[in-house]
């Protein structure tokens, strides 16, 4: 294929100086943005008397029917071409002639190609948006489902506290939640400012509306500064970051699903259809989607780094290292969408085995502080309490009891405060039932926030 630019030189561009300068194998995937943008470009050319009413009529239903083939699986978008952009302003040449030549007036592809980058992120944030509400759904229903079981809180992987699964997956929609409005801020922010209009980096002669076009695309309103409008990807960063976050939300979460699916936890099981066997071993199931999970945020991190290093040392404006923008971000979204979207029917079909997890959070001295806060409330300062109830469990680990069993008269020996109704206060269920803070393990705060998190989707309308 001849390049638009070929009058200036001699020679044709070598083979594979070529491949290595075109972006159409990745780029490709933006061509609604593309012709979305030229559509409206289009029609502000003809609005502002740039191009005749004809020219603009002509262009936009060209490009209508060239998106429709495109979708329709007609028009096949020719690898050989440079990049998206020049495949879709040569299609309409092809269509229409002359007059499709007239499109590019008053744009270049540096704010063209800006522009697109934001129109597909922002396309994209919606999905992986709903995609986050669909696993904080999923998490929430988990969390309903077990209001009652008990099992240890772990602080330092080391049992700590009583709580119920509930309180403890409802942090993840909590954090979730948090990704789903960082995602929102940026693509706000990205949309504020719409870059088409700046052109190469100048701006351009032709008494252009960029206010309308930015309006029309669905901004907020234009770059005020030309060369910030085409120099510029840390809206893409942005959303990078918030997508590094989301996985590192997604990878704790799996690790954690990891631990309690293995026979040393047992707290949960996986189900079959997210799990897969040994090739060796035949009792092995194994929790691979939440291990790749893990996996590939590493990726994710990668995009972010490479995307920040890419931008560390170009001097204004364009430069052509921009165009490695896009695998990083494509892939970046390909992956958290594909994780997010494995990750809601993975929690949904996940069983809980609360007499593992009940048993687990009976074994490991996990009432300890709420017999300290029993010698409290008996008038006792907590420190002392504390040291009190240290001692005891010392005696208990190395005699062989546990809170709950260690007779009433060895307790006595330790401080002459200790009664029989200890052994209710130090009740797993008391432990739990008795907490009434806010945001707490107690079963007040846990409805409350399953509340709260059934609002947020409600409003989402994710029911
Ligand atoms: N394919 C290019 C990119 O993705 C489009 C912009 C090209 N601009 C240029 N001045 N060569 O960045």
């Amino acid at each position: 294929m001849e390049k638009m630019w070929a009058g200036r030189f001699e020679k044709a561009l070598n083979k594979e100086a070529d491949d290595f300068n075109s972006s159409i194998h990745f780029d490709s995937r933006m061509y609604k943005q593309d012709i979305i943008g030229s559509i409206v470009h289009a029609k502000m050319l003809g609005d502002k008397g740039i191009i005749s009413e004809d020219e603009k009529a002509l262009i936009i239903k060209t490009l209508g029917v060239i998106l429709e083939d495109i979708e329709s699986g007609k028009l096949s978008i020719d690898m050989n071409a440079e990049d998206i952009h020049m495949f879709i302003e040569s299609e309409l040449t092809k269509r229409i002639g002359d007059t499709g030549k007239k499109l590019h007036t008053a744009r270049s592809r540096n704010d063209q190609v800006a522009l697109d980058i934001r129109l597909y992120l922002a396309d994209e944030c919606e999905e992986i948006g709903k995609l986050i509400c669909n696993l904080i759904k999923a998490i929430k229903d988990k969390a309903e489902e077990n209001t009652d079981a008990i099992m240890p809180g772990y602080t330092h992987l080391q049992r700590a506290q009583p709580i119920t699964f509930a309180h403890h997956i409802l942090t993840y929609a909590y954090m979730l939640k948090r990704d789903h409005d960082r995602i929102y801020d940026a693509v706000i922010r990205m949309l504020s400012q719409c870059p088409i209009g700046s052109c190469a980096l100048a701006g351009t002669t032709y008494n252009t509306d960029r206010e309308w076009e930015a309006k029309r695309l669905g901004f907020e309103g234009i770059s005020l500064n030309s060369i910030d409008g085409v120099s510029d990807r840390d809206f893409a960063l942005e959303l990078l970051s918030d997508f590094a976050i989301i996985m590192m939300h997604l990878s704790r979460f799996s690790e954690e699903i990891i631990l309690w699916s293995s026979w040393e936890f047992k707290f949960v099981e996986l189900d079959d259809s997210f799990t897969t066997g040994s090739s060796i071993m035949p009792q092995k199931k194994n929790s691979d989607m939440a291990e790749l999970v893990r996996g590939k945020t590493g990726r994710v991190y990668g995009d972010l780094m490479a995307l920040l290093t890419t931008l560390k040392g170009l001097p204004l404006a364009y430069n052509k290292d921009m165009q490695e923008d896009k695998e990083a971000i494509f892939d970046a979204v390909d992956t958290v969408k594909k994780c997010l979207s494995i990750f809601a029917p993975m929690v949904a079909s996940m069983k809980t085995k609360k007499e593992n997890m009940y048993k687990a959070a009976g074994e490991g001295f996990i009432n300890a502080t709420d017999l300290a806060d029993y010698l409290v409330k008996k008038g006792l300062p907590f420190r002392s309490a504390y040291k009190i109830v240290g001692e005891i469990v010392g005696y208990s680990i190395k005699n062989g009891y546990v809170l709950e069993n260690l007779p009433l008269e060895k307790y006595k020996e330790f401080d002459k405060l200790f009664d029989e109704d200890l052994y209710n206060e130090i009740s797993l269920e008391t432990c739990v039932n008795k907490r009434i803070s806010s945001g707490s393990t107690g079963p007040e705060s846990v409805k409350a926030q399953i509340d709260n998190i059934t609002e947020f989707l409600n409003e989402k309308d994710i029911h």
